[in-house]
Parts: structure tokens; sequence; C-alpha cells
């Protein structure tokens, strides 16, 4: 399903209908002062994790990252950033732990480039994915790499000025879906088919009825894709921006 979007400032005060998915669009090149006061929020697995990047820039934006995610959730909790505490899936997925282990609110988050998308809902799991549109990378060399056979064959047959758009909706939705289910890279990505075209939509999962998940597209905007992943339908996806304050 296609989902044109308006993103929009947020409301002072954050809260998430019942079935609605709400998606986040940050920009990761934060300022300094913004920096020093997400570090700061951050738990000791984070900050060395932080520092094992070799480039400032990467290890801003993750700082950035987590900072935002760590702020975003505490909104919707009404807690502090720096209480939260993650658990960790068999394949790294985070999820909420410690005292918010039982809470009903789930997220996913990605990021790419100086790009990060977060995707908050309740009771529904969620995959969200973003990816810098890289013209060059967009071959069937790499298509081969990793889409189906079925993916394949589509990328192949359109158009070529709608090959890089293609390859993108392609790339970011297998990846929300991976995302969804928990397992990255563990679910292979020739077991599963999804469209190059309009609508987004899972069309075929080895082992699992495809009509159980819903893939919609966002746009994001500048030179990035992105795509969602729920498990069911959503009642509506809100899109929020937020600025460097
Ligand atoms: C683990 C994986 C989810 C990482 O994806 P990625 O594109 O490198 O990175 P993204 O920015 O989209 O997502 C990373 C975030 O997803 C979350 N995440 C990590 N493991 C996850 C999992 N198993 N399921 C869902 N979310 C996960 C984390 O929040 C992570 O952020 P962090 O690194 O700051 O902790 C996995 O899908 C992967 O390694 N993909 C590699 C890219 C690829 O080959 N894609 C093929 C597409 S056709």
């Amino acid at each position: 399903m296609s989902q044109a979007v308006t993103w929009s400032e947020p409301p002072v005060s954050l809260s998430l209908a019942t079935g609605e998915v709400h998606v986040w669009r940050v920009e990761l090149n934060q300022p300094d002062h913004l920096l020093e006061k997400y570090r700061e929020t951050l738990e000791e697995h984070e900050l060395h994790r932080a520092s094992r990047f070799h480039f400032d820039k990467h290890r801003n934006c993750y700082v950035a990252g987590r900072g935002v995610l760590r702020q975003l959730l505490s909104q919707y909790l009404g807690t502090k950033p720096e209480r939260l505490r993650f658990s960790y899936g068999a394949h790294g997925k985070p999820a909420l732990g410690g005292e918010h282990e039982n809470s009903r609110l789930r997220f996913n988050m990605s990021h790419s480039h100086e790009m990060a998308l977060f995707a908050f809902a309740e009771d529904t799991e969620l995959g969200v994915d973003v990816e810098h549109i890289r013209t060059d990378f967009a071959s069937e060399e790499v298509a081969r790499r990793f889409f189906s056979r079925r993916e394949v064959e589509t990328f192949n047959a359109l158009p070529q000025h709608e090959q890089v758009v293609g390859f993108f909706k392609c790339w970011t939705r297998k990846e929300a879906f991976i995302k969804v289910i928990g397992l990255g890279l563990s679910q292979p990505l020739n077991q599963f088919d999804v469209t190059l075209e309009q609508p987004a939509a899972l069309l075929w999962v080895s082992g699992d009825d495809a009509s159980r998940w819903s893939l919609y597209d966002l746009e994001v905007g500048g030179d990035y894709a992105g795509a969602l992943a729920v498990e069911g339908q959503v009642s509506g996806i809100r899109c929020w921006h937020m600025r460097s304050r």
C-alpha cells in the first residue's frame, strides 16, 4: 500500500491511537550541544559501542540515533530517557526492557547516511527501513545478490528510468519485512517476494501466510527511500519531522 505522507511538526503531547503508527523522520547531523545532551542519556553498553566507531561522523550519528530513540520513547512512556533499558531478540531486535518490559509500546528504527526513521505503535510489531539512494548501487548484479528470482525478473522488466526507484522500493520493503519479523539477515532474502511497484506488498513468504503482513512506502524526501512493515493492518500512519533545537 502506498502512503502519501506529510511530515508535520509534532504535537507537544504525544498519544498513539489504537491501530495507529507514528513515524518520525530525524536528521542525524545534530549540533554538538544536543549530542552532548543525548550522550548523557545513554547506558554503558551504548557508550562503549559509540567509542568503537572509527570516524567522528559515524559515532555522532550513532549517539544521535540512540539519544533520539530514548527521547521519543520517554515522551510516549512519560519517563526519563536515561531510565530506559532495552532487551534484544535472538537476532538483535531491540525492545523495551527493565521496568517497561511489559509495556504495550513497540518500536523500530533505521538509519542511513544522515537520516533516521523511528516507528512506534502499541501491541503490534514494526519494521522500518530508510536507505540513502545511490544510483550506481541499483544494478542487476546487486539485485541478483539480494533479491529473490521473481524480484530480479521484475527489476529487469522495468523501464530503465524506473529501475533505481524500483530497486530501492524492493530493498527497503525487504529490509522492513526482515525487521518486523525480527530475524534480520537470518531470514533468507530469496525466501520471500515483495513488489517493486505500487502497491507495496509482500507477495509470498516461505512457510507463512503473506497476507498477515502489510507494507507501506514512506516518502522520506531528498535522496532517501523508506518503507514500513507491520503485522496486520494499521488504521493510520502519522509522520512527524523532528527539528534540532
Ligand atoms: C540487522 C539489520 C536489521 C540491520 O539493518 P541495516 O540496514 O544495516 O540497518 P538499519 O539502520 O536499517 O537498522 C539498524 C537498527 O535496526 C534495529 N535492529 C537490529 N537488529 C534487528 C533485527 N533483527 N530486527 C529488527 N530490527 C533490528 C536496531 O535498532 C538497529 O539500530 P542500532 O544499530 O543503532 O542498534 C539487518 O537487516 C541487516 O544486517 N541488513 C543488512 C543490509 C542488507 O543486506 N539488506 C538486504 C536488503 S534486500
